[in-house]
């Protein structure tokens, strides 16, 4: 009996040996379909090949795609465990031609590996083709030798295959196995057709139509192939069983769950134990694929399926936390085909136990609420949608979680209660906003998120996505559309713009559809809808249009450089300074990180350098930066830094990176940096490359402020630094490690000449200035010996000490000295101390200085000082001084 494993790799090598490339499954989020929740077919990841708007170089393919069906257009969730073929998660294997082969290859190549490599008894398989498909029935009558009757044309929707409510399509042909009369159950299309006797397993889609939003429907250029074909439905029917859950895959998980909760696989509790399983593939899988629980979008949608799971753990009567611990034997089965959960696996761990640790404590609760509720209303009548409410609100419990616990009762919800209920707790949520003082505009933005719903972000994994526009904004109005030349604000419904939040920058980069390209330079948020500031740059966009987004790259790259950057400069000033290093602020820019610090002194040199060095050995380390989710007081007791300012919800984000030797946080004690964050980061600390300070400052009262460099930012600083250097020494002709000796030097050299000079020019002046052989006379005014002179080459400073040194050769009188400096004059006069009582020096400056150009002066008697602007007059300087004499 061939297992799973070994079935998916039958129809792999089936289609390697007949010229398939064998690709790998994308992701459970799909990067280039906004329409689409999750990836629910094997062919979402080709979809722009069957378009023609992309080409590889491969023209026939084959995938065991992982696919979700739980919301959006196909959601099975409803049904999981009750039947025996409902998934929430499921395989598709699929064989795919883009424009190379058509019907009259893609039924022989079905037909070749069910009867051949599978060796289904081929009397017991039949098809439906579309009731108009004429060729298709020509082939599997030729090529398969079906009779007519076994060939059934069905005119519905059922034979004409589409992804979503837009995108390729065509019609198909589904084959189906015949289980025999024992079974109840009738063909397709007759009245029994639900019955379980005949059970459809594969379909085979002859894409050659694409449908558009207005539901029109054009013909393709070429013609392609898409095939889906469960894996777990082959499986049942290759493995002798009726039931998907029966295979070895599911009942190997089935009996980890019966272990884990220490209850039979088969006895009463077998439907939860199936729920568990499937459950427990599509929350690991999702989580794998970068989904973590949150309260909107992809993520709420995935909270919802691991709530179910854990109420039915619960009905298991499990006390502590269940699903964590069966993601081993999940990673056990099914780890080989799929690396990336065995890559996740303590990332689904975590969050799983997280999850349940949480729900728990309300539960029970919610639950005993329900019991009392149903307990005092008549049997045929619907819980009220208040309590439903009062469930989702107070303890978490989704609609489909309230839903499922009464279906086993045969009792219902009054959803259209609910619902009321939920626009009453909006409209309030609205009003407490509107009452914060928050800019008007912003409101227009609930109404949006209210008709459109908020915007789910996927830049933490890519930089590329398609995203459907939900609004378009101008002057505070909404538009239909928006035309070259417009500025304009857009909202998607999911994009991987980052939007300006935690002191990260807002992404800008292009927008792309059909008919137009607009700029976005700047991205924010407001009531959970991400605001795309914009300008149309080419032809017109219009609000419902999907668009190709993509990310400015080098732009988000240097952010990112920064961001990780700023986090390990966080933690070493902690370690440089003290535990009372928190941060008071950051700007994350792609040319420039700023970090504002509690710290009362500035950083000394040696301080810096080693907070630089520490910063630049963990680039180095090249150590993996990790994220994960978790309570709040889960994060603080591993040592995270929460941010200034932020607010936080139900859960963090907690990014870390590098590596200590024992003395750091974590749970091991090793992990370096653990900050709360909602910031996009680089992978390894080694990307951002090199990391320097540029400034250091104060930014307000006991706070700090470094700014710093990353990157090729950083390198061309270090690299300018390092040529100016370079130009310095060339200039002293020196070695650039000699050159701090050799400007010391220089230093000292200039300061001793400078003093030098100002002897000579002193010793100079007294010697009757520039150019004078003698000392200069004095005349006698009313018998008193006044010395007057003007000098050139001789500053203000010097002033004092000539007057001092004229007056002692003088014995007894009054001396005047005017410098004139170029551009200013300075005027000095001293009298000796003899004469002090009838003559002040201040007296004479005051006289002289207006005749300069300049007022006032000041000083003692023996010695006063004033300046003018001009020395043409001082003459008549002189002359006003010594008129004071002369009184
Ligand atoms: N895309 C087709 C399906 O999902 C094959 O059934």
């Amino acid at each position: 009996m061939p297992t799973l494993n070994e079935i998916r790799s039958t129809f792999l090598n089936f289609f390697e040996r007949n010229d398939h490339a064998i690709v790998d499954s994308s992701p459970l989020v799909p990067r280039n379909d906004p329409t689409l929740m999750f990836t629910n077919s094997g062919m979402v990841q080709f979809k722009n090949l069957f378009t023609g708007v992309e080409t590889r170089d491969y023209k026939r393919a084959s995938t065991s795609q992982k696919c979700v069906r739980a919301g959006g257009k196909h959601n099975d969730l409803d049904n999981v465990g009750y039947t025996a073929r409902h998934h929430t998660f499921f395989e598709m294997l699929g064989n795919f031609s883009f424009g190379d082969y058509f019907k009259e290859q893609a039924i022989p190549f079905a037909w070749d590996l069910l009867t051949k490599d599978f060796e289904l008894d081929k009397s017991k398989l039949l098809v439906t083709i579309y009731h108009t498909d004429d060729e298709a029935a020509e082939i599997w009558k030729k090529y398969a030798g079906l009779s007519d009757d076994r060939i059934i044309r069905i005119a519905t929707d059922d034979n004409f295959w589409s992804m979503g409510a837009t995108g390729p399509c065509g019609p198909c042909t589904e084959i189906f196995y015949d289980h025999g009369p024992e079974i109840w159950g009738g063909p397709p299309g007759s009245a029994e057709e639900d019955g379980d006797r005949f059970i459809e397993i594969w379909n085979l889609v002859f894409m050659q139509n694409e449908r558009f939003e207005d539901g029109t429907q054009i013909d393709l250029e070429m013609q392609s192939i898409d095939t889906g074909m469960g894996l777990e439905r082959i499986g049942a029917l290759l493995q002798g069983k009726h039931d998907n859950y029966d295979t070895d895959l599911m009942r190997s998980l089935i009996e980890a769950s019966a272990h884990a909760t220490s209850q039979d696989p088969d006895g009463p509790g077998n439907v939860h134990h199936r729920v568990i399983a499937d459950h427990l593939r599509s929350t690991s899988f999702l989580i794998a694929d970068g989904v973590m629980p949150s309260n909107e979008g992809r993520g709420y949608v995935l909270r919802r399926i691991m709530r179910r799971a854990m109420r039915h753990a619960h009905l298991l009567g499990a006390k502590d936390p269940v699903m964590y611990r069966l993601v081993p034997a999940l990673v056990a089965q099914m780890g080989q085909a799929f690396p990336e959960l065995g890559r996740a696996q303590a990332l689904i761990e975590e969050t799983l136990k997280l999850e349940e640790t949480r729900f728990k404590t309300t539960l029970d609760r919610g639950l005993r609420l329900l019991e009392d509720e149903l307990g005092g209303l008549p049997e045929n009548v619907a819980l009220p949608g208040q309590t439903a409410f009062k469930l989702y609100d107070t303890y978490g419990f989704p609609l489909d979680l309230t839903q499922d616990a009464l279906r086993e009762k045969g009792r219902e919800v009054d959803v259209a209660g609910f619902d009321a209920a939920m626009e009453e707790q909006k409209a309030m949520a609205r009003a407490a906003w509107s009452g914060s003082g928050e800019a008007a505009d912003a409101s227009i933005w609930f109404d949006i998120a209210d008709e459109t719903g908020t915007t789910d972000f996927l830049g933490y994994d890519t930089e590329v996505a398609e995203g459907q526009i939900a609004a378009l904004v101008r002057d505070g109005a909404q538009l239909q559309k928006a035309s070259k030349g417009d500025s304009v604000q857009i909202s998607l419904n999911q994009t991987p713009f980052y939007a300006e939040a935690g002191g990260q920058v807002g992404d800008s980069g292009t927008l792309t559809t059909d008919t137009g390209v607009a700029r976005i330079t700047d991205t924010r948020k407001t009531a959970g809808v991400f605001i795309h500031v914009a300008e149309v740059t080419e032809g017109e966009i219009s609000r419902g249009q999907p668009a190709q987004l993509e990310v400015d790259h080098a732009r988000r790259t240097a952010i990112r450089a920064n961001h990780s950057g700023t986090h390990l400069l966080h933690e070493a000033l902690r370690k440089a300074l003290g535990d009372h290093v928190a941060q008071r602020g950051s700007l994350n820019a792609p040319d420039r990180l700023r970090f504002d610090f509690s710290h009362t002194k500035a950083l000394t040199l040696d301080e810096l350098r080693r907070v630089e060095q520490e910063v630049n050995a963990y680039i180095r380390q090249n150590a993996p930066v990790e994220t994960r989710i978790m309570a709040p007081d889960d994060a603080r007791a591993l040592g995270a830094q929460a941010l200034f300012g932020e607010k936080y919800g139900d859960e963090v984000r907690v990014v870390s990176m590098g590596v200590e030797d024992g003395s750091g946080k974590g749970l091991d004690g090793r992990t370096y940096s653990i900050e709360l964050c909602g910031g996009t980061h680089v992978r390894q600390t080694g990307d951002i490359g090199v990391f320097v300070t540029v400034g250091e400052s104060a930014s307000s009262a006991g706070v700090r402020r470094i700014e710093a460099l990353t990157g090729e930012g950083a390198f061309r600083y270090l690299s300018d630094q390092d040529h100016r250097l370079a130009e310095v020494a060339l200039e002293l002709k020196a070695q650039p490690q000699d050159v701090p000796g050799r400007v010391r030097a220089l230093m000292d050299e200039r300061k001793a000449l400078t003093n030098e000079v100002a002897q000579l020019r002193r010793e100079l002046a007294m010697a009757g200035g520039a150019g004078q052989g003698d000392g200069p006379a004095a005349q006698q005014i009313n018998g008193v010996n006044f010395l007057a002179q003007v000098l050139s080459g001789v500053s203000g400073k010097d002033l004092p000490a000539l007057i001092d040194e004229h007056k002692s050769r003088l014995g007894s009188g009054a001396v005047l000295l005017i410098a004139d400096t170029g551009d200013k004059v300075a005027v000095a006069a001293g009298v000796t101390d003899d004469l002090t009582g009838s003559i002040s020096a201040v007296d004479l400056v005051r006289a002289a200085v207006p005749e300069l150009g300049g007022k006032g002066g000041g000083g003692r008697p023996d010695m006063a000082q004033g300046g003018g602007r001009d020395a043409s007059n001082a003459e008549a300087a002189i002359k006003a001084a010594g008129a004071i004499l002369g009184e």
